[in-house]
């Protein structure tokens, strides 16, 4: 009764005055739009999508046409956008380092490897670490949009060992981050646990309820209906697609049957004249092996469906809430992927361009449409390109990459890209024999069927990838042989042919340099080359 009572007047009120609730309406929305203006240096939202594991070179971007439709040609689309919006950027992009924990802390930091030293994919190489968090983490790039007033969500993988009871379990929540629902761990899509804002959340197998990649899209856009309008949002979603083990969502498990690896470029060659691991695996690969890859590779497709769905469903929302326009979205990948490339049957951890080079689109206010830029450019510059559009003063950052705003909107900003940088990875291996390949010896992991081992602690090496003038890559191994690889990309984009031995030796002698130099590079030195 009582609210009925009181309602009933305040209805009346209004409709009797309704010149005066107008100028209410008038007055509350110039407030909030003032507010928005005052506060935020930006207004500019952002979406970052971090898949794993999907390379570019075998034609990973396939399954994912809506995602490349949708960030690709949106102008069309959403025909209402004025001119000035544009929309797609397909760049060239390099991992600084081919492997998921160490690359996803390069995304966070904006530093290489030998600054933020997350050397593996475990906690004793610092992945997750106490070290990590009490370092990098607390200056990772969400600590700096939220200070910008950005509203701040996370959902997925974050880093493979976060969550772990040593290290403060799902209790520990980085800083920057309003919303965070993350997973325990590596990458799965059923039986998992997640933090929820530092509580534990146990998954089970239904797919409704359950499917990792459904169930994080579904949770950002409760974020985009229920945050505050005031303020900029941020969204990171890092799906578990199209990591093993590979798990589709029922309506997709008949997908592509008759899809097979790519038989081009390197598969199933020898790599003969490559460092010591690469000479391993039996040359053309057993059949087992290649229905093993091809079986794999189908599945990796059938998962990125998933995604493509949610780049759909994200694009779909900020169209209803009128928030697209004014929303850079960035796709992109941890690392790439080979499958059956010099006889390797799967991985990534390898130096060659199908495990270094990813995919990148993107698209946001000041980007013209359909651009695909041939300057390279890396994860590491992730972090301080989404500070750059959120207005943060970039050059006072302890970070190794550089914005990459003048190349996609030279419209907003001037800036010239780099000629070369770096690539360096650590070898991970076991200190017992495999027991299923008892031939091999202590010190390799990642083996495959048929023993191919595809990583070993010597399979530590530092790489010097050079644009324009020379597109070469150098590569030096840490191991007995201090094994070196050349390749001129130009000649040879397939790095079939290892140079080193036909090369003048004065630019031999002028890559290394440029190795030694950029191995320890921190902040400017890493830039101005
Ligand atoms: C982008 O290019 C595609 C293919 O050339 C074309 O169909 C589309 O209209 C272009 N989109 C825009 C926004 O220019
Ligand atoms: C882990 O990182 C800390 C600094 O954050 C560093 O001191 C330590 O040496 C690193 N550990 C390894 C194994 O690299
Ligand atoms: C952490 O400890 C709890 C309670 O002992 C246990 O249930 C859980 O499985 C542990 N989590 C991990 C990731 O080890
Ligand atoms: C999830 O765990 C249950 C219980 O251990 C198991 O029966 C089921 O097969 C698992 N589901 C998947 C998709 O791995
Ligand atoms: C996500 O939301 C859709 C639409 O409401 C629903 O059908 C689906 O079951 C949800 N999935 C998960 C995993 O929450
Ligand atoms: C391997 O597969 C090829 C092509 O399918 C076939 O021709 C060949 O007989 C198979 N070899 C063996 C040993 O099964
Ligand atoms: C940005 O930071 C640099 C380096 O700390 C400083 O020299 C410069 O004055 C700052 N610019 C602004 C606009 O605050
Ligand atoms: C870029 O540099 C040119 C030439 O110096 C200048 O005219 C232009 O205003 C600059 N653009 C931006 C976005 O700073
Ligand atoms: C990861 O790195 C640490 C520190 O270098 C090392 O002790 C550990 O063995 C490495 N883990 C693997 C699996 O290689
Ligand atoms: C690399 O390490 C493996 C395993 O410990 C060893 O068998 C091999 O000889 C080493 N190769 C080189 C070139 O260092
Ligand atoms: C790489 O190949 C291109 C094209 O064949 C050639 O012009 C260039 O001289 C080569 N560079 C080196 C360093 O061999």
């Amino acid at each position: 009764m009582a609210s009925s009572f009181s309602r009933k007047p305040h209805r009346n009120r209004l409709r009797r005055v309704p010149e005066r609730a107008f100028a209410l309406l008038l007055f509350l929305t110039l407030f909030s739009c003032m507010l928005r203006c005052t506060e935020c240096v930006s207004s500019s939202n952002m979406i970052l999508i971090v898949t794993d594991d999907l390379d570019v070179e075998l034609g990973g971007m396939t399954p994912l046409k809506k995602t490349k439709a949708l960030i690709g040609e949106a102008g069309v689309t959403f025909s209402h956008a004025p001119f000035h919006l544009g929309f797609f950027f397909c760049g060239v992009k390099y991992t600084a380092t081919p492997l998921c924990c160490p690359s996803r802390s390069s995304i966070l930091t904006g530093k290489y490897p030998h600054n933020h030293m997350v050397h593996n994919n475990s906690l004793s190489g610092n992945c997750s670490s106490r070290a990590w968090q009490a370092g990098p983490e607390m200056q990772a790039f969400p600590v700096y949009l939220s200070k910008k007033y950005y509203q701040t969500f996370y959902g997925g993988k974050y880093l493979n060992q976060y969550g772990m009871n040593e290290t403060g379990g799902v209790g520990h929540v980085p800083p920057g981050w309003d919303q965070w629902h993350v997973l325990v761990g590596n990458s799965q899509y059923y039986n998992y646990t997640l933090s929820v804002n530092g509580k534990a959340e146990v998954h089970k197998d239904n797919y409704e309820k359950d499917y990792l990649t459904d169930l994080i899209l579904n949770r950002s856009l409760n974020f985009l209906e229920s945050r505050s309008p005031q303020h900029p949002f941020f969204i990171m979603l890092c799906p578990p697609a199209p990591h093993s083990p590979w798990t589709a969502a029922p309506a997709y498990q008949n997908s592509f049957t008759d899809v097979k690896a790519p038989r081009d470029g390197s598969f199933n060659k020898p790599g003969k004249d490559k460092h010591w691991l690469l000479r391993q695996p039996v040359n053309p690969m057993p059949n087992s092996s290649i229905n093993y890859l091809d079986n794999a590779f189908r599945k990796r497709w059938q998962t990125l469906l998933s995604v493509d769905d949610m780049v759909e469903k994200l694009v779909k929302k900020l169209e209803e809430l009128k928030e697209l326009d004014s929303t850079y979205i960035f796709f992109t990948s941890d690392n790439g992927y080979h499958t059956g490339q010099f006889s390797l049957p799967i991985d990534k951890r390898q130096l060659y361009e199908f495990d270094i080079h990813l995919p990148l689109l993107v698209r946001g206010p000041g980007i013209k449409p359909n651009q695909t830029l041939q300057a390279p450019v890396m994860n590491i510059d992730l972090p301080m390109t989404i500070l750059d559009i959120a207005g943060v003063n970039i050059s006072a950052l302890d970070m190794d990459g550089q914005s990459f705003l003048p190349q996609i909107a030279p419209s907003l900003r001037n800036g010239t890209s780099r000629p070369y940088f770096l690539v360096e990875y650590t070898g991970e291996g076991h200190f017992t024999k495999d027991p299923d390949c008892p031939k091999l010896g202590p010190g390799v992991s990642q083996c495959f069927p048929d023993c191919v081992c595809e990583d070993a602690f010597n399979n530590t090496y530092a790489c010097v990838r050079a644009f324009k003038d020379n597109n070469l890559q150098y590569c030096e191994f840490a191991d007995d042989e201090a094994f070196v690889e050349v390749y001129n990309l130009t000649a040879d984009p397939h790095q079939l042919e290892n140079i080193v031995k036909k090369v003048d030796p004065t630019l031999l002698q002028a890559m290394n340099q440029k190795l030694i130099k950029l191995q320890s590079c921190k902040g400017d030195s890493c830039r101005n080359l």
